[in-house]
């Protein structure tokens, strides 16, 4: 899938994709380090997009560990699709995370990895989403997430880093990533447990 795809898709809905381009492999590995794959059973991805995470997830994921990506955009659910038939993709929202979880019948999550744009996400579905996400992760599970360096001074940019600090019994941001477009950092978040 190309750039290109992205963007055009961008011009369409600039409030839900946020960003102009695809996230760099460098911040992608950044957001899967903390992740234990060999012991994962169940991985979700939030927001694949063109699968800039995804492409690094699936060369990662243990046998027998299940990947599921929920994602909003129809025309990137159907490239995601063909690009990646081993793993399994819902067109839809994380507002609805907990039925879309019982669907797919998955219990307990080992990680989430975060591709929204916080920023723009209205604050109920903030809410909606991080009640699920109470329900889904695991005790010791993980949910990376990242932000732009440009927005750190921006309010939405701090109630996020607030209200992860809240949600989460461990948070660490890593250094930035100079080579993404824009330089982006990653979150790392814990659950206690
Ligand atoms: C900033 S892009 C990130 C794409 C990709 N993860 C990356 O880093 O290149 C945000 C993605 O989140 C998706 N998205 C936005 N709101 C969503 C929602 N409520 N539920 C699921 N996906 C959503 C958008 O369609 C878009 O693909």
């Amino acid at each position: 899938m190309t750039a290109s795809v992205f963007f055009r898709q961008f011009l369409r809905s600039p409030r839900s994709i946020g960003a102009v381009m695809p996230s760099s492999p460098a911040l992608a590995r950044a957001m899967l380090a903390p992740i234990d794959f060999p012991s994962a059973r169940a991985i979700v991805e939030f927001g694949p997009g063109t699968g800039a995470f995804t492409r690094e997830i699936v060369t990662r994921l243990a046998p027998g560990c299940r990947y599921l990506g929920i994602e909003l955009n129809h025309r990137f659910v159907h490239e995601l699709t063909r690009a990646f038939p081993r793993l399994d993709f819902v067109q839809g929202s994380v507002a609805d995370l907990g039925e879309i979880l019982a669907e797919q019948r998955i219990g307990a999550v080992d990680a989430i990895v975060c591709g929204l744009p916080w920023a723009t996400l209205p604050v109920s579905l903030q809410d909606t989403v991080f009640s699920a996400m109470r329900t889904a992760l695991r005790p010791q599970a993980v949910f990376v997430t990242f932000g732009y360096l440009q927005s750190l001074v921006l309010p939405g940019a701090q109630a996020l880093r607030r209200r992860l600090r809240r949600e989460f019994a461990h948070v660490t941001q890593t250094s930035p990533i100079w080579g993404n477009v824009p330089p982006a950092f990653a979150y790392i978040c814990r659950t206690s447990g």
